[in-house]
């Protein structure tokens, strides 16, 4: 029997205002996003924003219905809608935020398994990794460069062969 140990990365700052002027500006479209959020069921409001290599901008929020499944995180409506309108731009980073009346928010949120497979599907479809911001009002900073850090047994095509 062999022990394996797999260590991930991610960076930690103490706020926004602690990011390069890029990745702060980011995030303010991050919150900007969080705005057309819906999502009268949870109460959670979350916005994602996509920063493109051409400088473009993608907003995404959580998307929620009354038949539950149907609804959709903020992190994949930003990243559909990019596949959808801008695959040959590629993903440079993505800020994520999220905000609730019901309770402080004091760690950022972290995106669903769902939306990791799709980060990890689109960060090989453009053969670059994609850096990632997760933050909140009240919290500090995670940013992780690659979706390796958050799923090291990621699922390879090579599996497949
Ligand atoms: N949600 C997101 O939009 N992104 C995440 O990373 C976590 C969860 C949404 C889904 C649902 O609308 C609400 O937050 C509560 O789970």
């Amino acid at each position: 029997m062999t022990n394996h140990e797999i260590k991930i990365n991610f960076q930690e700052f103490a706020s926004v205002e602690e990011l390069d002027t890029t990745d702060q500006s980011l995030c303010n479209e991050a919150v900007k996003a969080m705005a057309n959020s819906h999502s009268p069921y949870s109460k959670f409001r979350v916005g994602a924003a996509l920063q493109l290599q051409s400088g473009k901008i993608i907003h995404g929020s959580n998307q929620e219905n009354v038949a539950y499944p149907s609804g959709l995180c903020a992190e994949r409506v930003a990243l559909f809608y990019w596949g959808a309108n801008h695959p040959d731009d590629p993903i440079e980073s993505m800020a994520v935020t999220a905000h609730t009346d019901e309770f402080i928010l004091n760690k950022p949120v972290t995106s669903c398994g769902s939306c990791l497979q799709v980060i990890a599907e689109y960060e090989k479809k453009q053969n670059k990794p994609i850096k990632t911001i997760l933050f909140c009002k009240d919290g500090p900073v995670w940013v992780t460069l690659g979706i390796e850090s958050f799923l090291p047994f990621l699922f390879f095509e090579d599996r497949l062969t």
